[in-house]
Parts: C-alpha cells; structure tokens; sequence
C-alpha cells in the first residue's frame, strides 16, 4: 500500500493499493471511533462493491447502512442533497457519525457537500472507484452540486478524513468512463509532469498504481500550496473553461472527462496558434489523447463556447483566468479580458 498524507486545513492520508476496499472497516478505524456509517453510492457501483465495503465497516465495529442514487451527473442536485440530508435527520445520524462516498466524482462531490452541511460538519471518507475520482477528484477537499445557474455553483472546501483508493475497482469500469479519467490524468502531464506525458506514451496502463500514486502526489503538492483554489490550484482547470461551456451546451450528454480532453486540446491549440507553445507538442498531445480513447475536436464553434464560457456565473470579474500551455509539462495562468476570448481562441 502507498499512503500519501496531505497537509490540508484537515491532514488526511491517501492509502492507495490493490485490494484495499476489503481493508477499509481496518483503514478507517485507524482515523475514526467505531460510529454509523452511511455509505452513499450510486446503481452501478452498490451492486458491484458496496457489500463488500459494509462487512469490512462491520468487522472493523462500525454500523453502516447503504444509500443508493442514481448513476450520473443529474444526481449532483439541489434535490438529491435535500433528500440524502433529510434522511440523514430522520435516522439520527449524530456528529460522531460518518458519511462514506463510494463511487465516482458524481457521489464523492455530492458527498462530500453533504457531509459538510450536515450538522455543520461530519466525517467523510472518500473511496473512488473511477480512475478520474482516484486521481483528482476524491483528493483536495472541493465539493459541490450543480444549480440551474451552472456547473458546480453551491459547494464546499471540506477535506476527507481518509481516501481509500483500491485500483482492483476500476476493473469493471467501462472504456469509456476509464477514458475519462484519462483525460485528468493527461492534464496532469501538460501542467508539469512531462515523465507521465511518456509513460502514456509509452503504453503504461492508465489505471497502474504508479500512475495513480504520481497524480495524487502533484495533487497533494498543489492543493498544500493553494487549498483555496486562489493561486497555483488554477492549473488544474487546465483545460477546463471549455470544458464546462462543452458540457452545459451539451446539457451533459458529453461527460467531464470527454471535455477536459477536448478543452485541453482546443487551449494548446490556441497556444500555438499565438506562438507561445511549439507545435510538436501539439501534434503530441493530440496523438496520445487519440490513442487514449479521447476526442480532440470540440463539436461546438468558438462563438458558442466563448458565449457559455462568459455566462459561467462563477466569474467575478470581467476577466478569464486562461491555464496556458508554454509545452508539455509547462502551463502558467494568464489573466485574459473576457471580451477576448473568442478573438485568442479563433486564432489560426
Ligand atoms: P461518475 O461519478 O458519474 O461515474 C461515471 C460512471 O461510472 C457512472 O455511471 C458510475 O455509476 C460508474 N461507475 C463508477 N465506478 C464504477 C466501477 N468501479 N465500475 C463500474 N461502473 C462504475 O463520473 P466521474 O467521471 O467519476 O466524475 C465526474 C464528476 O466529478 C463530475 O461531476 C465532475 O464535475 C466531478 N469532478 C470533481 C472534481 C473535484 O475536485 N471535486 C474534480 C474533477 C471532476
Ligand atoms: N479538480 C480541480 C481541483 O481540485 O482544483
């Protein structure tokens, strides 16, 4: 097992290692007396793992219970939080208790929100079970849901008390959701890891331990320096402006992973175009998202993305903070006027 400790506003460890999910009642014992757990999962996965998670939680002397919602992003709702809050009331779950998120990034943000309004605050322990969950989202503490006003609108920095990541998990995913996991992974390598751009390359499987254990680390690097997501912590929305205006204009139907690959793409594009980052790297980043099972074309013109980019709400101000790839491995963030964005995309 590699543990990985994270030094956040809350210090928690990162325990990564084929089989763990089996160790998890062991793992959490460590970190929390023996107390009701609710395990909050979605229809894919509760099927698939959740028993195994409650009778390694009721060896360890833990109480869990099994709460299922449905799979995909519509459960990132006003409502499915008001319902999970409700039911967390109506059976007494106390400060002492703890909520468990076994899943993707879908019931890891959910979540994670929940278990920080809860009470004002109850422990929660993250156990992704998407590659995209394992490497970026179930570590650094951001939760949230989605409003009709956006993507992720209402949410939280409230750090796990614990990650268990258990890769065996990822052996039921489907390529596609695996994919999309890819897609973060990739952003790793552009914002500064050039030796996981070439393991890739290389043919190393995505879901590989040392892979994941890399991601988490540069992840655990970042959200030290920056938990607030006011500096550094920016880079890692590589890609990610276009991405959010792919997804809302798709009304989801194009998953995270699918727009960060192409919103990735389509700013080192623009990149080169500018003549601030070279072409064969472009033409590198592009073969290897290919070969990952990813697109690299955005089905959206530059004019519908720069207007639902600008509609994104969480804007403050009139201007864009762009994550901009000098390279493989070399990205700065770049205050650009808002009113510019669909010029320096459009660049050819
Ligand atoms: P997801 O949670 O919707 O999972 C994708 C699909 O895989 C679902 O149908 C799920 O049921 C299924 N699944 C999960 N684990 C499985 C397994 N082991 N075997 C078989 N099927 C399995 O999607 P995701 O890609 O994990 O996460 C996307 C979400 O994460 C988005 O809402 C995104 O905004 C969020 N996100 C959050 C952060 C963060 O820092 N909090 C970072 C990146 C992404
Ligand atoms: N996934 C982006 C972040 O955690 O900041």
């Amino acid at each position: 097992m590699t543990k990985i400790t994270v030094r956040a506003s809350r210090a928690y460890d990162v325990c990564i290692g084929k089989g763990l999910l089996s160790h998890a009642g062991a793992l959490a014992a460590a970190v929390l007396s023996p107390c009701r757990v609710l395990i909050l999962t979605d229809d894919h996965v509760a099927p698939l793992y959740a028993d195994v998670l409650a009778a390694s939680l009721r060896a360890a002397g833990f109480v869990p219970e099994i709460y299922t919602v449905p799979h995909g992003e519509t459960s990132k709702s006003l409502s499915a939080l008001g319902t999970l809050l409700e039911h967390l009331a109506e059976h007494h779950y106390t400060r002492a208790d703890a909520l468990f998120a076994l899943g993707g990034g879908v019931v890891g943000d959910l979540g994670g929100f929940c278990a920080s309004v809860y009470l004002r605050g109850i422990p929660f322990v993250q156990i992704p079970t998407t590659l995209l969950a394992c490497v970026d989202s179930s570590v650094g503490g951001k939760t949230a849901i989605n409003l009709d006003a956006g993507k992720n609108m209402a949410g939280a920095f409230y750090q796990p008390h614990l990650v268990i990541c258990d890769p065996d998990t990822l052996s039921t995913l489907p390529p596609e959701v695996l994919a999309d996991g890819c897609a973060e992974i990739v952003k790793y390598a552009v914002i500064g890891d050039k030796e996981l751009f070439s393991m890739l390359q290389r043919g190393v499987c995505p879901a590989d331990e040392r892979i994941i254990t890399r991601c988490v680390q540069s992840k655990r690097d970042i959200v030290e320096r920056d938990e607030q997501d006011t500096g550094v912590r920016r880079l890692l929305n590589l890609g990610h402006t276009i991405a959010h205006a792919a997804e809302m204009l798709s009304d989801f139907e194009i998953s995270h992973g699918k727009a960060v690959a192409m919103g990735t793409v389509t700013i080192m594009r623009a990149a080169v175009a500018h003549g601030l980052c070279p072409k064969d790297d472009l033409a590198a980043l592009i073969a290897l998202t290919q070969q990952l099972g990813l697109p690299t074309e955005c089905p959206y013109s530059t004019p519908e993305i720069a207007a639902a980019a600008l509609s994104d709400k969480k804007r403050s101000k009139n201007t864009l903070t762009l994550v901009l790839p000098y390279g493989i491995g070399a990205c700065q963030l770049c205050d650009l006027p808002a009113d510019k964005l669909q010029a320096f995309l459009e660049a050819r």
